[in-house]
């Protein structure tokens, strides 16, 4: 088994030293940088935007996943690519040509990411999923960072883990939402492969130690 991927989300980065915040992501076992991009309509709150994103690629020196919570994204693709994005993940509910949408960004060079909110049935990507990178699986509501993880989530992984090997896809899973070291283990026993985590890291003491040890107990 190919080793769990741990992307620290820097919403909940300490936004008055994020250079700080960026560097210890650089020195530590993590693995992506995972970005939230609000827009106050999809969800209902405001993160941040391009200025911020670039500030942080100019220092991030591992992978930049950025997951787009935003009405109509196609608008946005060649900015994302143009600032360094690695990854571009779009909602589901957001996009009604999908296909067309994955499409534009592997266009720019960037893997393609679906994200699917806590109600939305991951059978929906029966037609698509061979086209798609990655699928984030909210575990929480999204637009927030701290809130608790929804358990509902283990069912989703194991179906969406068959659907990728009924389709022979080669899509990554990732959750995303309320990850801690308790649930971590159960998540990657049902098929995930990729762990977004962003207060369990930010609030902890050590951060370092955090990510080792999520990091270590996910691939254990
Ligand atoms: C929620 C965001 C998450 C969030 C995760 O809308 O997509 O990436 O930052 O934060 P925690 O790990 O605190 O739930
Ligand atoms: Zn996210």
């Amino acid at each position: 088994m190919s080793s769990i991927l741990i992307a620290p989300s820097i919403l909940a980065a300490d936004f008055a030293n994020l250079q700080r915040d960026i560097e210890m992501v650089n020195e530590s076992d993590a693995d992506w940088f995972h970005i939230d991009i609000m827009d106050g309509v999809f969800v209902p709150n405001i993160s941040f935007g391009m200025p911020v994103l670039k500030a942080i690629a100019k220092h991030a020196k591992k992978p930049i996943d950025v997951h787009l919570m935003i009405v109509d994204p196609d608008r946005y693709i060649k900015t994302f690519a143009a600032l360094g994005s690695d990854i571009l993940t779009v909602h589901y509910e957001a996009c009604p040509h999908l296909h067309r949408t994955l499409q534009a960004i592997k266009a720019e060079g960037m893997k393609a990411g679906v994200a699917l909110n806590p109600h939305t049935n991951v059978s929906l990507l029966e037609d698509t999923i061979k086209d798609i990178d990655l699928v984030c699986l909210m575990s929480v509501n999204p637009g927030f960072g701290g809130q608790s993880f929804i358990e509902n989530t283990y069912n989703k992984v194991k179906a969406l883990s068959a659907l990728i090997k009924k389709k022979g896809a080669k899509t990554l899973i990732e959750i995303d939402g309320g990850v801690t070291d308790k649930n971590a283990k159960e998540l990657v026993k049902a098929g995930a492969n990729v762990l977004v985590a962003g207060s369990f890291v930010f609030g902890s003491d050590n951060q370092l130690e955090t990510i080792k040890d999520l990091k270590s107990k996910s691939n254990a």
